[in-house]
């Protein structure tokens, strides 16, 4: 798939993709929507030490990065698995500022998107990954996660990654207590997650969205 690199308007990098039409970030704030909607309403809400993430669409990184930071800064123990279908060539990846963005060397950043696919790396002492080349509407597991980034593409831009059946394997493999978070807030995605388990919540969005969910399966 075909990217552009952009800014967006706090000064981190984005990705446009014309065949969609889309970003991979709101155009508003990469690093201000990453920090609101996975950090802060997911992994800080989510209150253990000793954390299984799985990120739908894994990307550039920014997510997956930040986590390892947070990692660091608060001593938890992190296991990242990301699942991504067109990974990025490196002459994209290394050009993103996300580290100087968030006062970090690249080397960790580098590393994580140098790493093998398929294999568990650990990156730091408290962060290991594990990224899987997988289309997700063909995709299953029998591992358990305690938090999943749900950060498709849009349910406008691409319907395929927001039916019953995804809802319900997020639903298997998310522990009970498990929170999941995604921007989208739409009613048919709220119906969706809750129809597979989960207890929804209509929480505040990052600037530019009134809306994000967070799913805890009960
Ligand atoms: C909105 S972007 C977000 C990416 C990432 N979380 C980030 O912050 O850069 C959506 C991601 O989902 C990936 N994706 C698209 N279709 C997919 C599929 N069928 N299976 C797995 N990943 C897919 C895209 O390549 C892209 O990396």
């Amino acid at each position: 798939m075909e990217v552009k690199p952009i800014q967006t308007e706090d000064g981190s990098h984005s990705l446009y993709v014309p065949e969609l039409d889309e970003h991979y970030h709101s155009t508003k704030g990469a690093v201000q929507e990453s920090k609101h909607i996975f950090i802060d309403a997911g992994l800080h809400y989510l209150n253990l030490d000793t954390i299984r993430i799985l990120e739908i669409g894994f990307g550039t990184g920014l997510n997956a990065f930040y986590t390892l930071l947070e990692s660091q800064n608060r001593q938890l123990n992190i296991s990242y698995t990301g699942l991504e279908k067109y990974p990025l060539k490196t002459e994209i990846t290394s050009q993103l500022n996300y580290p100087e963005l968030l006062n970090h060397s690249r080397l960790h950043f580098d590393v994580m998107h140098q790493t093998k696919w398929e294999e568990e790396v650990n990156i730091t002492d408290t962060f290991s990954l594990k990224k899987i080349e997988a289309d997700l509407a063909s995709w299953s597991t029998n591992e358990m996660f305690d938090l999943i980034y749900f950060d498709a593409f849009g349910p406008d831009k691409q319907p395929e990654m927001w039916t019953s059946p995804i809802f319900h394997l997020m639903g298997k493999c998310l522990n009970s207590g498990g929170v999941l978070v995604t921007y989208s807030a739409k009613g048919d995605v709220r119906r969706g997650f809750k129809a597979a388990g989960m207890e929804i919540q209509k929480i505040p969005g990052p600037p530019g969205k009134k809306h994000m969910t967070r799913a805890i399966k009960i």
